[in-house]
């Protein structure tokens, strides 16, 4: 069987995967492989953070391996907050204490105030070095912002996105309806097919 690194250490993402690639591919995380760095994202776009990190892994422990990179894009910011979801508060400027997710969602809200576009989608990029050549697998899904928080399941900005042809947030959907139609599961998708064929 090959072996695949998956340039994370996110256990849920790693189980996910396993299961889809389970007898064709022997997916290694990044802490079976002895990676114990934070891999710099520095880029602009998912894409390129998400090639930046398959790349590291590429020249540093000479293994293919797939990377993905997310985040959430509202059209009345511009596409913010965009790579930088994951520290949105910080990167606006506010002190963040205790929940980080909580904080990006209120500095979110707050800017989103009093705007009637409330148009948004959730984005993933995955990135594949494999047998010397790149490829990419994009999925997006297309919902709105609320202008509260509801439901305890998920993360992120889960409690006010409501995907396109729903009422309930991610958050009030649940795992097994999100992850049927969440971004990252098109993306992981399409990454599957290619690598199943
Ligand atoms: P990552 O690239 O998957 O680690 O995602 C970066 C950041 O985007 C996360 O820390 C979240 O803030 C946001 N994000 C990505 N995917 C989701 C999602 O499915 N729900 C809510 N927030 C998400």
């Amino acid at each position: 069987m090959k072996t695949l690194v998956f340039a994370s250490n996110n256990a849920h993402k790693l189980e996910e995967i396993r299961a889809i690639l389970s007898g064709c591919f022997d997916v290694k995380s990044l802490k079976d492989i002895g990676c114990e760095v934070d891999i710099p994202e520095t880029g602009f776009t998912f894409r390129e953070n998400a090639l930046q990190k398959a790349t590291y892994v590429k020249e540093h422990f000479g293994l293919d391996c797939f990377a993905d990179d997310s985040g959430l894009q509202v059209e009345a910011l511009g596409g913010e907050p965009g790579v930088f979801s994951a520290r949105y508060a910080t990167k606006c400027g506010y002190p963040v204490e205790g929940n980080r997710d909580d904080a990006n969602m209120n500095v979110l809200l707050e800017k989103l105030a009093g705007e009637t576009n409330r148009k948004a989608k959730f984005s993933t990029c995955v990135a594949l070095i494999y047998e010397g050549e790149t490829y990419f697998f994009e999925g997006e899904v297309k919902g709105k912002i609320i202008d509260e928080k509801r439901g305890d399941g998920g993360f992120g900005y889960d409690p006010i996105f409501v995907p396109e042809g729903h009422d309930k947030t991610f958050a009030e959907l649940g795992n097994e309806v999100k992850n049927g139609m969440s971004h990252r599961a098109r993306a992981v998708a399409k990454l599957a097919a290619f690598l199943k064929n």
